[in-house]
């Protein structure tokens, strides 16, 4: 019978790369705990509605990506597309978010129909921070902080390049859209738009901007500039984003021509970009969205946050060598038995050395087999020691004595009263 596969663009991850995920994931961890952020999980599935109030009817992500169908009444529901909606949805519904500063992050699957390659999958995963309540931009700088805290951690600082731009309030961009409607329209004819793109210069001229037909970049050389129709407020806010950045020691680079794929960002928005994966650059997307607590039926709520793409970090730290060996080696001891009589002394003495040595990692070996084939399998599951109990003979009594071998070089091995093997083991790790 043929053997069925994976959707394509959804990917397993095998136990050798889950360590590199793992490593991943306790870093961040650390370190949103130590900026006082607090996990909030919310369902893979939510209504369609929500995607389309937040993330915005006219985007690629809504129009093209979505995984939606309709459930056994009649719903329509969508596998989050992201983690933004998500969470303003299940933060405001628990009345998190009134009168209140928050801080919260998250993690987890998210799913876009794209096409796949390298670094663009259709199931992926994303950390997010989202802060509400405050105005910034000294939070917008804090939680800044965390993702450069995140690239130091990691060793990727000089990888990845912060790019920054103020897109102004909602209402500068309704102005700009109006201005940007009129000048498309005014040279409609050497756009070379196909259906999709004519009704977006319509209804959502920005999204034009994005578009990466070469004709369509070459027209828009002399369209009017957002920077332009942005209000003095938010121009003060951003410089003094500038000022608070460099102050924070992190470098940034101004481009003004980013505007982000969702509708919801106002003020500053950000992309953390690498020259290192190809195509798929941006490794972190974020930006305040002091609307959106609102549009999706809440109070009038500050917020800001970003979120990382956690399939290209982990090739960054694959391709870059960057993941210490330490975090790779899931096993340390192998703990050997041969002979008659001694499974349940092993059993045994793998327990003490995990309860002694709570960090470690122990094999107890099973399935018996003669000395040779479990030394092996001790080799092949990275221990760095292997305990050997071995009974030569067929006598009953417990076995006193235990060998202790390094398996990285070919020291012999040592012999210990078996109830000082617990300790001496981390010795012999150490050493
Ligand atoms: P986004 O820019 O759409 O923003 O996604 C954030 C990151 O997710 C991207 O920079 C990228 O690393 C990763 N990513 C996106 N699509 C894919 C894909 N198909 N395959 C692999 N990785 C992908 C958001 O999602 C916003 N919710 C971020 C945010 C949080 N803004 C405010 N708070």
């Amino acid at each position: 019978m043929e053997k069925l596969q994976a959707i394509r663009g959804m990917n397993d991850i095998l136990p050798e790369n889950s360590l590199s995920w793992q490593y991943l994931e306790s870093t961040f961890q650390r370190i949103v705990k130590r900026f006082g952020y607090q996990e909030i999980r919310f369902p893979i599935l939510e209504h369609t509605q929500l995607f389309k109030r937040s993330i915005g009817e006219v985007t690629d992500i809504v129009e093209k990506e979505m995984y939606s169908f309709d459930d056994r009444n009649g719903n329509s529901l969508s596998l989050r597309p992201e983690g933004t909606a998500g969470c303003v949805r299940a933060a405001d519904q628990h009345g998190l978010l009134y009168n209140r500063q928050q801080r919260l992050w998250y993690q987890g699957p998210m799913f876009r129909h794209e096409r796949p390659q390298k670094g663009r999958y259709r199931q992926f995963h994303q950390f997010g921070v989202e802060a509400f309540g405050m105005s910034g931009p000294d939070i917008d700088v804090e939680v800044l902080q965390v993702a450069a805290m995140l690239w130091q951690e990691l060793d990727l600082e000089e990888f990845l390049v912060l790019e920054i731009n103020n897109i102004g309030s909602a209402a500068d961009r309704k102005e700009y859209s109006k201005a940007l409607r009129e000048y498309l329209q005014s040279i409609e004819g050497q756009l070379p738009l196909d259906d999709d793109a004519r009704t977006r210069m319509h209804v959502n001229p920005m999204r034009v901007l994005d578009s990466k037909h070469p004709g369509v970049q070459a027209a828009l050389g002399d369209a009017p500039v957002l920077y332009n129709f942005v209000n003095d407020d938010s121009k003060d806010q951003y410089e003094e984003l500038k000022m608070l950045l460099t102050a924070s020691n992190i470098d940034y680079v101004e481009n003004p021509k980013l505007v982000r794929g969702l509708d919801y960002y106002n003020n500053c928005v950000y992309e953390w970009t690498t020259d290192t994966l190809g195509a798929q650059s941006a490794v972190c997307g974020g930006g305040r969205y002091d609307g959106l607590v609102e549009q999706l039926g809440g109070r009038q709520t500050l917020a800001c946050g970003f979120a990382i793409g956690i399939e290209r970090l982990v090739l960054m730290l694959d391709t870059l060598h960057k993941i210490p060996e330490e975090a790779l080696k899931p096993i340390d001891v192998y703990v050997a038995c041969v002979g008659e009589n001694v499974t349940e002394q092993a059993l045994a003495l793998a327990q003490a050395i995990r309860e002694e040595q709570p960090d470690l990692g122990v094999i107890s070996h099973c399935g018996s087999g003669k000395f040779n084939s479990q030394l092996k399998r001790a080799f092949s599951s990275g221990a760095k020691v292997a305990v050997i109990l071995e009974r030569e003979g067929d006598c009953n009594a417990p076995l006193q004595t235990g060998k202790i071998r390094r398996l990285d070089d070919s020291i012999e091995a040592q012999t210990y009263e078996i109830a000082a093997i617990p300790k001496k083991v981390a010795e012999v790790l150490l050493n």
